[in-house]
């Protein structure tokens, strides 16, 4: 992690063209202290724009210490009756996409994106977006992230679903285990243990996982249930694998609802599943799937190519549901294409247009037999035999990570290319890219 860059982001003044804007419709955009009561006041913004009740004090005690590693930003209208809580609000902090290759590039993740109803429609969104991505620009932060509530918001802003997840829905009496029999063990842990391993054991996979991004310790908390305000504390069990040499390397968390109509076919539902290894992979869904008086298993936040499908001696046991997930925006295009890896050698020219300008060009892109990429940005003297796609940023950020193809984006008509199979065949990654939580 590039913790200057990410510290210098943190602090780094709000954007003018953006604070010009919103002055000029009398309001001010302005950066939130991570501290109350100024955090408290953007964190009871941030609740009413995502429609929830008034936060507790509890909530808001421990929101502000949790909340520290975020930036924060607010836009203020000094002529309410409640002058302090803001009407928009937009958090952001620099952290690492892994990319194909087991690299990782600096991205600027984003949330927390809310405009009060009163005040929506004004291009309160638009400023802070915009502002922000300057800012992020400006740094030379490559890459922007998000995970969204509606997916039509931010396209209008080149961002694109780059990172699709599957929700399972398992019938598991009719599954049937069919996976290896691994050896080693599985046994409950309280939910403090599992917080203390699940960070690790994240670490550990994320590097190897197109799209993951370091979960931040305040979503482990709540996952494990120990932010003090937990909703129904007790209802998250902790399970371990642990290999033959005692290492644990893999933790399932999750909580049950009692069917009381028939209490063989309770309900079960995955927060998390962590496994560092095949092994702890298999162990822990077969516990799952064996569990007794259990009838449904649901889990969500999956990839699009799960190995458990093939553990399944009946696949129409699982109800499978693709969505879009993690939105991936490309703000510096030599930076993030020669920060991930090739799996094969060959070239290409991407002439790109950008609804914000930050990416537009024509870059060729050259990988070599290693998997290195390099780009030139002036796309090359004379791009003869090398297949040329012309795309919006958001095609290109949407095919970054090896998620969808440039071919399946051609025949959607999304992009044009001279040569779809060999532009497709160059960002082509072996591994499906996976986001698993939500920020
Ligand atoms: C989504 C939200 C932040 C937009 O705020 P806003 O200040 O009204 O948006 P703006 O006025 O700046 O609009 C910017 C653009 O987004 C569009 N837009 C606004 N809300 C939208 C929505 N819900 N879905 C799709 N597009 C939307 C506008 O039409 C406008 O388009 P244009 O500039 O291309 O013409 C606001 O409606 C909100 O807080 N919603 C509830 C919380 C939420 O869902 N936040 C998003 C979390 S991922």
């Amino acid at each position: 992690m590039d913790d200057d860059l990410a510290a210098t982001y943190h602090g780094a003044p709000v954007d003018e063209a953006a604070a010009g804007a919103l002055a000029a419709q009398g309001l001010e955009l302005r950066r939130v202290a991570n501290a109350r009561p100024e955090a408290d006041a953007w964190l009871r913004a941030v609740r009413r724009g995502f429609l929830d009740p008034e936060p507790t004090e509890e909530r808001i005690a421990a929101s502000a210490a949790a909340n520290g590693y975020r930036r924060m930003i607010g836009v203020f209208d000094p002529g309410g009756p409640m002058p302090e809580i803001p009407v928009g609000t937009f958090a952001s902090w620099v952290t690492e996409l892994t990319v194909p290759g087991g690299r990782t590039v600096p991205m600027a993740a984003i949330s927390a994106v809310t405009v009060a109803p009163t005040h929506q429609g004004r291009g309160i969104a638009r400023a802070m977006m915009e502002g922000e991505l300057r800012v992020a620009v400006s740094l030379g932060v490559p890459v922007a992230g998000l995970t969204v509530s509606e997916s039509t918001i931010y396209g209008r802003y080149g961002f694109a679903p780059a990172v699709a997840a599957t929700t399972w829905k398992i019938d598991t009496k009719r599954a049937r285990w069919a996976g290896p029999d691994v050896p080693g063990r599985v046994d409950y842990v309280s939910r403090d243990v599992a917080r203390g391993i699940l960070p690790r054991l994240h670490e550990e996979i994320r590097w190897h996982r197109p799209g993951e991004i370091p979960i931040p310790g305040s979503h482990w908390d709540r996952f494990t249930e120990q932010n003090p305000d937990a909703d129904k504390p007790g209802r998250v069990r902790a399970v371990q694998y642990s290999d033959p040499a005692g290492r644990v390397r893999g933790v399932v968390l999750y909580s049950v609802t009692e069917n009381e109509d028939d209490f063989t076919k309770s309900e079960l539902v995955v927060s998390q599943l962590v496994a560092a290894d095949s092994h702890a992979y298999a162990a822990l869904w077969r516990h799952l799937i064996e569990l007794p008086l259990i009838g449904t298993v649901t889990a969500s936040e999956l990839s699009a190519d799960e190995p458990l499908l093939w553990m399944l001696s009946d696949q129409r046991a699982a109800r499978i549901t693709l969505t879009d997930h993690h939105y991936v925006r490309v703000l510096d295009v030599a930076t993030a294409l020669e920060g991930r890896r090739y799996d094969i050698p060959g070239a290409a020219v991407f002439e790109v247009t950008d609804p914000l300008g930050h990416s537009r060009g024509r870059w060729l892109l050259e990988a070599d037999a290693q998997g290195r990429g390099r780009v030139r940005s002036d796309g090359g003297p004379d791009a003869q035999g090398i297949p040329v796609v012309r795309l919006g940023i958001a095609e290109l950020s949407a095919a970054y990570l090896g998620s969808v193809s440039l071919s399946t984006l051609a025949a959607a008509g999304r992009v044009e290319t001279t040569d779809a199979a060999g532009a497709a065949a160059l960002l082509r990654h072996r591994a499906a890219p996976q986001l698993s939580f939500w920020y």
